[in-house]
């Protein structure tokens, strides 16, 4: 938790830019993983966490903007709690730790809300993605369940955004140290990829290393053989000399923020001339974006750039052929990169998805893209300081979506579909790295870079 002056200082801010009304923040509660007293991992939601700073379950926050009144609604432990789980501070002294004076009794959360309802006051709450928090807001808001999410405040969406996407000094410092976890992460998965070795094995080593220094991995890792299924959660192969193995992971530390690396490593430390090939486009896309990210350019721009340089570099090859301008704008480079460049990244790996990626990547100057490939760029518009992002071009031959192309003759005439044949079963390269814009240009958010070229990586893996 920061000092109770930053979540002051953020909750002052929000205040004056919804301006009237009721901000509504709930926070999450425990979720059965098989029955009720065998819970997830708990986690706090990361807006609550980013205003109010208290990571245990079961509380709630309310400004009333009108009459300048917060509180926090909660219930104190219970012997019971403390018996089985352990003592706390009281809430009253953990409120004060976030600067908040009034605390309240979690059923005064309906009754505070229902008299703001009576007197024809905005209630401002985020759109759920847990149905316990869908459940609460039906309750409180008199709505069936279902409706819950139609009353979502753009205001409050859009002011917490604004909020959440530009990072301060102190927020970089735990994004710093979640990329720290990250890269450990990573060296030690490039040290283990050896043939006969399980996915399974250094899947579970490296989150372990996550749950070791933080809080659990930024998301479920992706580890594996088969690169070319972009969130391949399988981990039951065994590493086979020849293959590569993308591994996309990262870290959630103490404080909630997140890192999210992918190195793609050749197994054994031996890559062939046609996989250093592919890498070394990847890496060229990398490069470039990276040295393009900058204040004043689109995002957009800078993903467009990513698939000149995959288009261009899969052409040298002799994969596909044509002008790099007719290709670009009838979307080719999306058969082998069928993602986006890359997202914010904060409290949340894919920051703030949940209050709506459109409304985090765009906005009324940068517009979302509607054709395959370039739609599923999460982040587009133009880049500020603060502003922190993944860069995670790839290359991936994914044998359906190729046969697809190739049966319904899409942009036939830009592809050698016959020359692909022979990268089925090559699997897919992906590399990722996590940047801070700065007033200048960009830096990495974690000041050591892993191995990334194709010496690099073989020395990592043989050390
Ligand atoms: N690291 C997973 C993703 O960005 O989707
Ligand atoms: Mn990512």
């Amino acid at each position: 938790m920061f000092t109770k002056e930053i979540y002051v200082k953020r909750r002052e801010e929000l205040k004056k830019s919804v301006k009237s009304g009721i901000i509504l923040l709930l926070g999450n509660g425990e979720a059965a993983m098989n029955y009720s007293g065998n819970t997830y991992a708990f986690r706090q939601d990361s807006s609550f966490i980013y205003y109010v700073g208290l990571d245990t379950p079961d509380l709630a926050y309310i400004l009333d903007i009108d009459q300048n009144k917060e509180y926090l609604l909660g219930d104190e432990l219970t012997i019971d709690d403390i018996i089985w789980m352990g003592n706390l501070p009281s809430l009253k002294e953990r409120a004060a730790g976030a600067g908040i004076d009034t605390v309240l009794p979690f059923s005064n959360l309906a009754t505070i809300i229902g008299a703001g309802l009576k007197s024809n006051r905005t209630i401002h709450y985020l759109k759920p993605y847990r149905y316990r928090n869908q459940l609460i807001l039906s309750e409180i808001l008199g709505v069936p369940c279902r409706d819950a999410p139609l009353g979502v405040s753009t205001d409050l969406t859009k002011a917490i955004i604004r909020m959440r996407l530009i990072k301060s000094a102190e927020e970089l410092a735990e994004l710093e140290d979640a990329g720290r976890t990250g890269y450990a992460m990573h060296i030690v998965a490039m040290k283990m990829c050896q043939p006969g070795v399980s996915e399974r094995e250094i899947a579970g080593t490296i989150e372990g290393l996550a749950i070791s220094t933080g809080n659990r991995v930024s998301f479920p890792t992706i580890l594996s053989m088969n690169g070319q299924t972009l969130h391949n959660h399988d981990h039951s192969g065994i590493l086979q000399a020849g293959r590569l193995m993308l591994c996309d992971a990262g870290s959630e530390n103490l404080n909630y923020y997140a890192s999210d690396f992918t190195r793609t490593t050749a197994v054994g430390g031996e890559y062939s001339e046609r996989q250093k090939n592919i890498h070394n486009i990847v890496l060229k896309a990398m490069n470039d974006s990276i040295a393009m990210a900058k204040p004043g350019i689109t995002y957009k721009s800078v993903h467009r750039n990513a698939y000149r340089i995959i288009f261009e570099g899969l052409r040298d090859l002799g994969l596909v052929k044509g002008e790099t301008e007719a290709a670009l704008e009838a979307g080719v480079p999306a058969l082998f990169m069928p993602h986006g460049l890359g997202h914010a990244l904060g409290l949340d790996v894919h920051d703030m998805e949940d209050l709506g990626e459109t409304l985090v990547g765009y906005d009324e100057e940068t517009k979302r893209d509607t054709l395959f490939g370039y739609r599923s760029l999460r982040f587009g518009k133009r880049l500020e300081p603060g502003h922190v992002l993944t860069v995670e071009p790839g290359i991936y031959f994914v044998p359906q979506l190729i046969e697809k192309w190739r049966a319904e003759k899409t942009n036939a005439d830009f592809i050698h579909f016959d020359k692909l044949k022979d990268y089925y079963g090559f699997g897919g390269i992906r590399l990722e790295d996590d940047i801070v814009i700065t007033p200048q240009a960009c830096r990495p958010v974690y000041e050591k870079r892993l191995p990334v070229t194709v010496e690099e990586i073989e020395a990592a893996v043989k050390s």
